[in-house]
């Protein structure tokens, strides 16, 4: 159905001022906002969260930058996480994020999300499928295809000095695994497909 409004939101798990993963954050709200009609993408900010400790849970209740996060994720009709590979695995920050908004009552359950990485010379692979097995458990439901493995700093060049994606065959990748990711969700919300996003692969 025309007019179905999914929301996004997008998480990066690099804090760096000229994050290539912020950067396609930035590039996939504006592939949303130029041509994919119903497919809306917020950037959540992780950055002000403080380090998991469950001490600071205070009579079921969170810190104020915890709070707003789990509100965001809750509200949120699907999730994209663009993130680095640290040390073949999930970078610090987005597993911060994740294990804050997984305590009771789970804020990610029973939505879509799709991953995006920007790394070295794996392109995030090893992070991604890290990323996929935290999701079990918190029973978030990943798209398989397309997978994006982005290696950041292998030529042609993709990205500016500040993170811009610069990229035409990146930014093409972008528009594909968003338009699955639109498909995926509303095939759970059980909603149909708009007409732009039936036969993409
Ligand atoms: C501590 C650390 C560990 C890293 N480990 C890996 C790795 O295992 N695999 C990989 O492909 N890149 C690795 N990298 C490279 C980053 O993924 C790469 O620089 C990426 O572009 C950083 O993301 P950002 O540009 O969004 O900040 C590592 C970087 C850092 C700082």
């Amino acid at each position: 159905m025309e007019g179905t409004v999914v929301r996004v939101a997008a998480i990066s798990g690099s804090l760096r001022r000229a994050s290539a993963n912020t950067g396609l954050i930035r590039a996939a709200a504006e592939i949303c906002r130029e041509s994919i009609p119903g497919l809306q993408l917020d950037h959540i900010d992780i950055s002000a969260l403080p380090l998991l400790n469950t001490d600071l849970e205070v009579d079921g209740g969170f810190p104020p930058a915890v709070e707003a996060f789990r509100e965001k994720v809750s509200a949120a009709d699907c999730f994209l996480f663009a993130s680095p590979e640290y040390n073949y695995s999930i970078s610090g920050p987005l597993k911060n994020a994740l294990d804050w908004a997984s305590r009771p009552p789970n804020c990610w359950g029973d939505r879509a999300a799709a991953i995006l990485s920007a790394s070295g010379g794996s392109g995030g692979s090893r992070s991604q499928y890290h990323i996929r097995q935290v999701g079990v458990g918190l029973d978030i439901h990943f798209i398989n295809k397309p997978e994006m493995f982005t290696k950041a700093h292998q030529p042609p060049n993709k990205f500016d000095d500040d993170g811009n994606l610069i990229d035409p065959e990146t930014k093409e990748q972008l528009r594909k695994l968003l338009l699955s990711l639109q498909a995926f969700t509303l095939s759970l919300q059980g909603k149909p497909a708009n007409s732009q996003q039936q036969g993409i692969n």
